[in-house]
């Protein structure tokens, strides 16, 4: 058997603001992964992301993937440029963590993994509540059987500020946010597949923008093949703060997860029970990112496929597709299948 490699030199792609936290967890918090360069076409934002952590900066993100000193690829830039980051990556053999969502379409994302399966390197999605630790001992509390058979699944995302409703493109409800809540849902009632979706949504937050696409309440109710149904729902205005929480219901019992605190600390005083809540999502599931980044590299190191993969980032963007063609149809509209043949060679 071959040892695993020692350190792993990254590559991070896109330094805004989860390049930012990614790029310091990998410097500071993953064990034997090296931070060596950071991409952005933004020269003043790679440069100064890259020498707060002592690494290279370039703006063409294809030097960074054609860099032979760089084993593993990170990408962290906008969600339109995903898919042919990804290609470039794999086409160059290099290992892949990539942000949520991996592409924008289903021909986009088809034409990702067709590489990925081609070049056979790993791929990992930033489906980061998969590990969350409450997220993680829900899912393995259901795997273990302790809430029966799922019956009712739910997952919930509040953002806490829409600070510039004219900057969000149409459906990002559904492409950005929510898909984080469908791969939840499908990951907490394990080995089902999602048959049809129910999506509402509106503008209550910013009602002035809804002309313009803006969509920033949303409800999904999903039907999975094994009768189990789902309910997943948006805001983008939580004046508390950033709030992420699932709830499985099954034949035997019930389990939850998150609480939408940033830690347990209660303070008592003369004004009552204060509790902290996380401003953004990087400060709430912070663990989380270091858990999956920590898993990148250890897939990477391994030589083995991570625990998130382009499976998982299709079924959750098939769901996400289905949403808006039943908002737009104003009716429940069936998923795509997913069988194993609509996905060839998807790692
Ligand atoms: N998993 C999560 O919880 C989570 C949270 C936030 C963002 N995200 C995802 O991370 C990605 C980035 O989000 P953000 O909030 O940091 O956005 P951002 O706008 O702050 O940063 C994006 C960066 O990408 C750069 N960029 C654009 N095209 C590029 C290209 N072709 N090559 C290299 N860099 C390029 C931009 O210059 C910018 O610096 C998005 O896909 C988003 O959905 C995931």
């Amino acid at each position: 058997m071959s040892q695993p490699q020692t350190e792993i030199t990254v590559g991070l792609i896109g330094a805004g603001r989860i390049g930012a936290s990614h790029a310091r967890i990998l410097a500071e918090r993953v064990p034997r992964a090296r931070l060596a360069v950071v991409a952005d076409p933004r020269p003043e934002a790679g440069q100064a992301l890259a020498q707060r952590y002592g690494a290279r900066s370039v703006t063409d993100p294809l030097d960074l993937i054609g860099d032979p000193r760089v084993d593993a690829v990170v990408i962290t830039a906008s969600s339109d440029a995903h898919t042919e980051l990804i290609v470039a990556a794999a086409t160059a053999g290099k290992p892949i963590f990539c942000e949520k969502p991996a592409s924008l379409t289903l021909p986009d994302l088809d034409r990702a993994l067709g590489a990925v399966a081609a070049a056979d390197v790993p791929l990992q999605i930033g489906f980061n509540r998969r590990f969350a630790v409450d997220f993680r001992a829900a899912h393995d509390a259901v795997v273990a059987g302790a809430v029966g058979t799922p019956q009712l699944i739910r997952s919930l995302t509040r953002d806490p500020g829409l600070a510039n409703p004219a900057g969000v493109p149409p459906w990002t409800i559904f492409l950005q946010t929510l898909i984080h809540d469908f791969d939840t849902v499908a990951w907490l009632n394990p080995g089902a597949e999602p048959v049809e979706v129910y999506a509402t949504a509106d503008a209550l937050v910013a009602p002035d923008h809804k002309a313009s696409g803006l969509l920033d309440t949303a409800v999904v109710v999903i039907t999975f093949d094994n009768g189990a149904r789902a309910v997943a729902e948006a805001s983008f205005s939580a004046a508390y703060g950033y709030d992420v929480r699932a709830e499985v219901f099954g034949s035997a019992g019930m389990v939850t997860a998150g609480d939408g605190r940033s830690n347990a600390m209660v303070l008592r005083d003369a004004g009552g029970l204060h509790q902290g809540t996380a401003r953004g999502d990087v400060e709430l599931l912070g663990e989380s990112y270091v858990a999956e980044l920590a898993e990148f590299v250890s897939a990477v190191r391994e030589g083995r496929e991570p625990a998130v993969t382009g499976h998982d980032a299709r079924r959750a963007l098939v769901v996400a597709l289905a949403c808006i063609e039943s908002v737009r149809q104003h009716a429940p509209v069936a998923v795509a299948t997913m069988t194993a043949a609509a996905r060839p060679g998807v790692r």
